[in-house]
């Protein structure tokens, strides 16, 4: 597996990485695809709701310590509306791109960024807690990756019905019977869906 020059520099020599003891707000994401985890910490002017300081720590792969890495340089400086928009193609291309298969490792970055923003907006009253909806369904989708291809299944158009009808997830995935991702798809899906108390069942079809 080939890294780039930034992604070896990001993960010998990470930025921002620690504990910050008092931080205004602190989010923990883990990939389903690997089980490796990310903690960011932040503090955020509350005037003008720039990022003042950021730090990680990560509990995972090379990508995954360079990705948090990068992360925290992008977002630190920036409001955090700004910082929310910031998503995983941005964190893979800063670093100079990243392997398909370590895809995955920009989207927990990400995660964990917008969980800690998300977290501070709602506990001080800027941000409604999100609804569940057929679209909560379909952004978890988004970050499931074909490993292959290093992009997400909803862009490759491999979603061909998403549902959700009484607690139940009803999705179904055009890949080809013969393809050996089929299982890490289904598992993937099951366990980003999985996380939401609104889903009692998760139904998939391929
Ligand atoms: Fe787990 Fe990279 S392999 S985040």
């Amino acid at each position: 597996m080939e890294y780039s020059d930034k992604v070896k520099d990001h993960f010998l020599h990470p930025r921002n990485i620690g504990k910050i003891e008092n931080a205004d707000v602190s989010a923990t994401e883990g990939s389903p695809a690997c089980g490796d985890q990310v903690t960011l910490y932040m503090n955020v002017n509350p005037d003008t709701l720039v990022i003042e300081n950021i730090k990680f720590q990560s509990y995972g792969c090379a990508s995954n310590i360079a990705t948090g890495s990068i992360i925290t340089e992008m977002a630190i400086g920036k409001t955090l509306k700004d910082a929310f928009n910031i998503n995983w193609k941005d964190a893979a291309e800063a670093l100079d791109g990243l392997p398909p298969q370590k895809m995955h490792c920009s989207v927990l970055a990400v995660d964990t960024l917008q969980s800690a923003i998300k977290k501070y907006e709602i506990e001080r009253g800027l941000r409604e807690p999100d609804k569940f909806t057929k679209e909560t369904i379909v952004s978890e989708l988004r970050k499931v990756l074909y490993p292959r291809l290093g992009k997400d299944i909803v862009t490759l158009k491999m979603v061909k019905y998403v549902g959700y009808e009484e607690g139940t997830a009803i999705i179904d995935i055009d890949i080809p019977e013969f393809d050996s991702y089929r299982d890490n798809i289904r598992v993937e899906i099951e366990e980003h869906l999985e996380k939401f108390q609104e889903i009692k069942k998760i139904k998939i079809t391929m």
